[in-house]
């Protein structure tokens, strides 16, 4: 295979590593868990009906997330680079382009969920000095879109620029070490408080009671595949890139398992704060016909309705949101870094101010239209994820030379990856031809409804 893939910097400078197993643990599934946990599961859980809707993205996790994540982990780890000269250094020059696939998708995602993470923060300090506004509604109207929007979605970016720029170790890895244990305790905090109210039953009933006629549409089983992607951070290098820092001795199958569960687990419990408290404070008319911004007016209402407690609840829920937002930002922006270290030499320092300061002028539009950030979001989950991971499928399934073999460094063999293998060359590329198929109509909808209204 060629390798001449190896430009720049990491030629001359040796590859950073974890400085530990937990570390890169607690990185991985920071990447993981974030706004798709809380903001995009609970609005697509209520927009899709409930518990249908979890049950399908329970099982596409299993059955397609776990394959795809032991892929971009082997191949990661494996080659030691950035998504782009990852797959040239598997599969040849040709397949740079499904890297620079990638990267694209990245800046994508990065773009708008910059500005949400931009919200998250601004909540969390209104929470903590003047409290939640009266009007919840009206308040998200005029900090969702607009310069407003835009100052939040600046400093966020900022602080994810500062982070990567400190690198593996000594940023991203310190961070996720505090963070994620913090995101933890608050959620289980919060998901005790919120079972301890009167009605919560009711938000229970609503997560968690099975219809399965419900789940059984195609726009249920494309959303739930989406969202499964999105998730684990699938279809865009960001755990490939992330694996590009392990040693060789690292367990994958092992670390699989880890994330996928924490990230399912972390989604789970936020059902568990999420439809309780807002059914216990008579919320739940804000969420049905779900929008973009049910997580910001619903939750905020409910809070602003219980008083000082709901200032110091609410206060705790925006800070995980924000702890979240940012362990996530950081990996989006490190398969960008990495990509550009590794094909322009730059220094890391520079790689990340460059593209923290692309991604936030992309991410404009978003800032001031929020169909456009929700334009980009389906684009971004439906197409490019679902369609990256169906490329990684591919191209572990068939193309890379002994894909088994690779995975099996650090572990041992064990029937598991044979089965992985079936699943990587048939199950998982047919349920995604079928669900990126399916999903088209919609996301070309939502495109003739911005480009082309009427
Ligand atoms: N997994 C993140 C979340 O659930 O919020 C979002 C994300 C991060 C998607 C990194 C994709 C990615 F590469």
């Amino acid at each position: 295979m060629p390798d001449d893939s190896l430009k720049g910097a990491s030629e001359h400078e040796p590859r950073e590593e974890w400085r530990s197993r937990w570390g890169f643990l607690f990185a991985a599934v920071g990447s993981a868990v974030g706004l798709g946990n809380m903001w995009r599961f609970s609005y697509l859980a209520s927009e899709k009906g409930g518990a249908g809707f979890v049950a399908l993205y329970l099982l596409f996790t299993v059955v397609l997330g776990l394959p795809v994540l032991l892929a971009e982990l082997t191949i990661g780890r494996g080659a030691r680079r950035g998504p782009i000269a990852a797959l040239a250094h598997y599969g040849g020059d040709a397949w740079r382009w499904l890297g620079a696939v990638f990267v694209a998708a990245g800046f994508l995602i990065l773009s708008y969920y910059g500005v949400i993470g931009g919200w998250t923060l601004r909540y969390a300090f209104e929470a903590m000095s003047i409290g939640f506004a009266s009007d919840a509604g009206a308040h998200f109207g005029d900090v969702a879109s607009g310069f407003d929007s835009l100052g939040t979605q600046i400093v966020f970016m900022c602080l994810t620029v500062a982070v990567v720029s400190g690198g593996i170790g000594a940023g991203i890895e310190r961070v996720a070490r505090i963070a994620m244990p913090a995101l933890f305790l608050i959620m289980i905090g919060i998901a005790v408080y919120a079972a301890r109210l009167d009605g919560s039953g009711a938000g229970y009933a609503y997560y968690l009671n099975f219809d399965l006629e419900k789940a059984l549409t195609i726009d249920v089983a494309v959303a739930a595949a989406g969202q499964a992607f999105f998730s684990l951070s699938l279809g865009m290098g960001a755990i490939l890139t992330f694996a590009s820092y392990l040693p060789r001795n690292s367990h994958l199958g092992r670390e699989t398992v880890v994330i996928s569960f924490a990230d399912f687990g972390v989604a789970f419990v936020a059902g568990l704060m999420i439809f309780p408290l807002i059914f216990a404070l008579g919320m739940q008319g804000e969420i049905s016909g779900s929008t973009i911004g049910a997580l910001f007016v619903a939750l905020p209402k409910a809070f602003e309705s219980m008083g000082f407690a709901g200032r110091i609840v609410g206060g705790a829920f925006f800070v995980a949101l924000v702890v979240g937002a940012l362990t996530s930002a950081i990996s989006l922006l490190e398969v960008i870094v990495s990509a550009s270290m590794d094909a322009f030499g730059w220094a890391r320092r520079k790689a990340a101010l460059l593209g923290g300061a692309g991604v936030t002028l992309a991410g404009a539009w978003s800032a001031f239209r929020i169909d456009l950030l929700d334009l980009a979001d389906s684009l971004a989950t439906n197409l490019f994820l679902v369609g990256g991971g169906l490329g990684i499928t591919i191209f572990v399934g068939w193309v890379m030379d002994d894909p088994v073999a690779e995975a099996r460094v650090g572990s041992g063999g064990s029937m598991i990856h044979g089965i992985w293998r079936v699943l990587l060359r048939f199950v998982v590329p047919i349920a995604l031809i079928f669900i990126l198929w399916n999903s088209l109509p919609e996301t070309w909808g939502k495109v003739r409804a911005i480009f082309w209204p009427g």
